[in-house]
């Protein structure tokens, strides 16, 4: 028997529950990642803006404030990206062809 403390301190068997999580439950957990250091900005915000609409890394930065920190975007640029294409929408990072 496998057995899991909630938050509450009570034991709940989980033997017979999916050790898989949802889509949604996926999506919160990569949500709270930190995405820019610099300005404390998770995931979740990005998740958000590209649901609103915004479909570039640019777009993402003007509207989060996101790559205007100490590192200028060294850090999190990258991370952006893979969160758009994540949501299927693909971006050459300048300098780079296709
Ligand atoms: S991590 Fe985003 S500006 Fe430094």
């Amino acid at each position: 028997m496998r057995v899991a403390q909630d938050l509450h301190g009570r034991q709940h068997d989980t033997s017979s529950m999916s050790m898989h999580r949802t889509k949604k439950e996926q999506e919160i957990i990569e949500g709270l990642k930190p995405v820019c250091i610099c300005k404390g900005i998770k995931a979740r915000v990005f998740q958000e803006r590209i649901k609103a609409g915004l479909t570039t890394v640019e777009e993402l930065k003007k509207a989060t404030g996101a790559g205007s920190g100490s590192c200028k975007g060294e850090r999190c640029t990258r991370r952006i990206r893979e969160i758009l294409s994540k949501y299927g929408h693909s971006e050459v990072p300048k300098g780079q062809a296709r």
